[in-house]
């Protein structure tokens, strides 16, 4: 198939057909106006491609999540976010060199700017954390203004290194504590629960089986190809804003409850559903009532029709570390139970909906003492390397112009200004 035709009017136009390399077959329609006066609608863009990307690849239909051809399974299993993050941002793992030199980087660019710890003080102390997260992302750019040229590569470092200082910061206000310095003998995920959970009065020792827990989260977060937050990103970077404020736009993306602040919001409703102790059938029954708004958190996905590979790794990992922590959660036994019922009923069957990353990591958040309100802060750490992939993909693509759709107007047609006192 190299070429697709459309009859419009009686007319017939032809237009070219690429072929990815999994191939994913797209219609090249950018002529499409210009030759016949049309446009495409696709509310939501279901059907619509906004760019080629060698960055991530998705199979909805049967399961499957790879980053630079490398399968989710296996990263989440052996590698490590730091390593991860350099595959997304230079297409190939580090050899050692490579590896080193980066993660020296990450350890040495973790402090922010002291006069920032002022910015904290100005946030009421029950803001979400999201707010000041997005709100600091932006600030970065009042202390970097290089040109990208210059910065490009350093940016990508400050902004991995920094995201979980300022994220530990903002927790840190939150609940009152003095902020907690990096240290540079710890590794990228000791280092963020360090400055976490670690008060000046005691000596805090970092878990391992956390260590391995966040460094798998922040893996199986860390690329989605053209989800809101990245689409966002790469629209902001299109009119060649800084990279600080296209990520900080990434992060407001985010953080809606039918994106990344599901994660919270699932969390929430396993909590009213044990507080109810009510069963599961009358959740399922409101879910399914189009009368009512309630949805079943954590359920559903626009791409995978099939089970989200992300929340099969972390249900088990969420049983595992549990039990490594000798901790039970009846929550997590309410969150199998209501998979059950929901994959039994017809509803859900039929709208292929099964849970999401966001349906487990929650709990595992929960048993790393990480507050509710942090979890898509926690979210947001873990997809900045792919949103700076993304944006480096697109800022290097020579053909890349403003991102700029259609629309089609269904407004009034022209008529005439009245003055106010003439309009009864
Ligand atoms: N509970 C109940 N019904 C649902 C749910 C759900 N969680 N998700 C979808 N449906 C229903 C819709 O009502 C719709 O039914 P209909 O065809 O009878 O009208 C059908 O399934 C299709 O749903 P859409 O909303 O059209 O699907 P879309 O692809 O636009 O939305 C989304 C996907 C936003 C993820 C949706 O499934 C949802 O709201 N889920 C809950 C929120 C959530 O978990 N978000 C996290 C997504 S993962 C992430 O961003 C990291």
């Amino acid at each position: 198939m190299t070429s697709a035709r459309l009859h419009l009017d009686g007319q017939i136009h032809e237009f070219p057909v690429i072929h990815g390399t999994e191939d994913e077959v797209g219609i090249e329609i950018g002529q499409l106006r210009s030759q016949t006066g049309a446009i495409t609608l696709d509310s939501g863009f279901t059907s619509t491609g906004a760019c080629t990307s060698s960055i991530t690849y998705i199979d909805g239909a049967n399961g499957i999540l790879r980053y630079r051809g490398y399968p989710i399974e296996q990263l989440a299993e052996e590698s490590d976010f730091a390593e991860v993050a350099y595959l997304l941002l230079y297409g190939e793992l580090p050899n050692a060199e490579q590896s080193a030199a980066f993660r020296a980087d990450l350890t040495y660019h973790s402090m922010i700017h002291e006069d920032m710890k002022k910015f904290f003080e100005g946030f009421p102390p029950n803001a979400h954390p999201m707010a000041i997260l997005s709100a600091m992302v932006a600030s970065l750019s009042t202390y970097y203004p290089g040109t990208e040229k210059e910065s490009r590569d350093a940016n990508f470092v400050r902004l991995i290194a920094k995201i979980r200082t300022l994220a530990a910061y903002a927790y840190k206000k939150s609940i009152g504590q003095p902020t907690i310095y990096p240290r540079n003998d710890l590794s990228y995920g000791e280092n963020f629960l360090h400055m976490m959970f670690a008060v000046p009065a005691e000596e805090y020792q970092v878990n391992p089986v956390m260590v391995k827990a966040l460094n798998m989260l922040l893996i199986l977060h860390a690329d989605h190809e053209q989800n809101c937050s990245t689409a966002t990103v790469r629209m902001v970077g299109s009119s060649r804003a800084n990279i600080f404020a296209a990520i900080s736009s990434g992060i407001c993306a985010l953080w809606g409850p039918l994106h990344g602040g599901a994660n919270q919001k699932v969390l929430e409703m396993l909590e009213v559903m044990e507080k109810d102790g009510g069963g599961y059938q009358k959740w399922i029954d409101k879910a399914k009532d189009k009368n009512d708004e309630f949805r079943l958190m954590g359920f559903g996905h626009r791409v995978y029709k099939n089970f989200d590979p992300r929340a099969t790794i972390l249900r088990k990992m969420t049983g595992e570390v549990l039990e490594e922590l000798g901790m039970e959660d009846p929550l997590l036994e309410i969150a199998k139970n209501l998979e059950r019922v929901a994959l039994e009923d017809s509803y859900f069957v039929e709208r292929n909906l099964y849970p999401n990353v966001d349906f487990y990591s929650g709990i595992l958040y929960r048993a790393m003492g990480i507050p509710t309100n942090m979890f898509t802060v926690m979210f947001a750490i873990g997809r900045l390397p792919g949103w700076l992939a993304h944006w480096k993909e697109l800022r290097e693509d020579e053909s890349a112009r403003i991102y700029r759709p259609r629309q089609i107007y269904t407004g009034p047609n022209e008529r005439k200004y009245e003055p106010l006192a003439g309009r009864g």
